[in-house]
């Protein structure tokens, strides 16, 4: 037994004292990487771009949304037709609180909370944030105003392309309504751009 004890306290100390370099390390780590930090964004909710995004002169892309599919994603879980897919797939909760549900019907399921603001809500469904990234570090004007004049970078401030690869992390086969996706047309049948004069000034 007392060898035992002994032993424990052994390895104790010798852990202590492992994770003790490896923390010098990592202050070392840090101090040299201190030029480029790793950035982190975090979701801000629709709210934040609704206001915006909704007059007529910058594209109403609000409204766009609003009145597309993607707003009512979460809204479409209480739907008959989902309460059945409930029953056939023997869900064990409601499709609103369901994990098998969930990641393709709202915004940035399964992202930690301490990275989502509390505005951003299961209601909004499949928002802004989904397929242009977590605003925090691009929502503000002065960094929206850059983008347009092109002094700032996109992917710097958070900002996601909209590939096709995007869009089939939803629209795939797990889907259990799944129709085949066409890309070309799914994006010009969600389209929200400026206004044609706006995108002249732009070039
Ligand atoms: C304070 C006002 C404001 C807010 C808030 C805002 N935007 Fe913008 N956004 C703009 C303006 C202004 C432009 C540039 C268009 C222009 O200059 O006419 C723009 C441009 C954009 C662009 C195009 C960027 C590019 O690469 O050209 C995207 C995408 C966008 N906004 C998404 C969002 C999203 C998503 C949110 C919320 C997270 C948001 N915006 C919040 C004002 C805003
Ligand atoms: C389902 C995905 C999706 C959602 C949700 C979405 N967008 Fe977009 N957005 C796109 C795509 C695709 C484009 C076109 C990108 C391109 O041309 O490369 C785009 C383009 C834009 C542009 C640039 C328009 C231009 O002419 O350059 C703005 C601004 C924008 N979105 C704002 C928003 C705002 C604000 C919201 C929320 C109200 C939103 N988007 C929601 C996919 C989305
Ligand atoms: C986070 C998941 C998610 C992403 C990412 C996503 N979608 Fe969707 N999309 C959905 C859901 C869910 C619906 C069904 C909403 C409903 O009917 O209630 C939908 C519906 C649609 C529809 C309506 C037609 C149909 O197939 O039922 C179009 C068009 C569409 N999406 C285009 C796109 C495009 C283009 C992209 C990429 C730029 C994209 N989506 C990215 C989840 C997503
Ligand atoms: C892999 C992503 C994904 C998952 C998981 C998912 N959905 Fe969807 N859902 C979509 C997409 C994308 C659409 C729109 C296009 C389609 O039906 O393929 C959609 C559309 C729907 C529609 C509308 C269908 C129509 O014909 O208009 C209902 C209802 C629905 N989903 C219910 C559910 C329910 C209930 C669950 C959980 C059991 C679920 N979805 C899980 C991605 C998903």
């Amino acid at each position: 037994m007392r060898f035992l004890k002994l032993l424990a306290v052994l390895v104790a100390m010798g852990l202590i004292f492992a994770v003790g370099t490896m923390c010098s390390d990592q202050e070392e780590a840090k101090t040299e990487k201190i030029k480029a930090p790793e950035k982190v964004f975090s979701y801000v909710g629709y709210k934040k771009c609704k206001p915006c995004h909704l007059g007529s002169k910058i594209g109403a892309q609000s409204k766009v949304w609003e009145s597309g599919p993607h707003a009512k994603a979460f809204a479409e879980l209480a739907s008959e037709q989902s309460l059945e897919l409930a029953k056939k797939l023997e869900l064990k909760t409601e499709p609103q609180k369901a994990a098998e549900c969930l990641p393709c019907h709202v915004t940035a399921y399964g992202v930690p909370d301490s990275l989502k603001s509390e505005r951003l809500t299961y209601e909004e469904g499949v928002s802004c944030e989904a397929c242009h990234g977590p605003g925090s570090d691009y929502w503000s004007n002065k960094v929206m105003k850059a983008l347009r004049a092109g002094t700032q970078d996109r992917k710097e401030v958070g900002l996601w392309d909209q590939t096709e690869e995007l869009c089939v992390t939803c629209h795939n086969k797990n889907s259990p309504t799944y129709k085949p996706f066409k890309f070309k047309e799914a994006v010009q049948a969600i389209a929200h751009p400026y206004p044609p004069e706006e995108t002249e000034k732009k070039e």
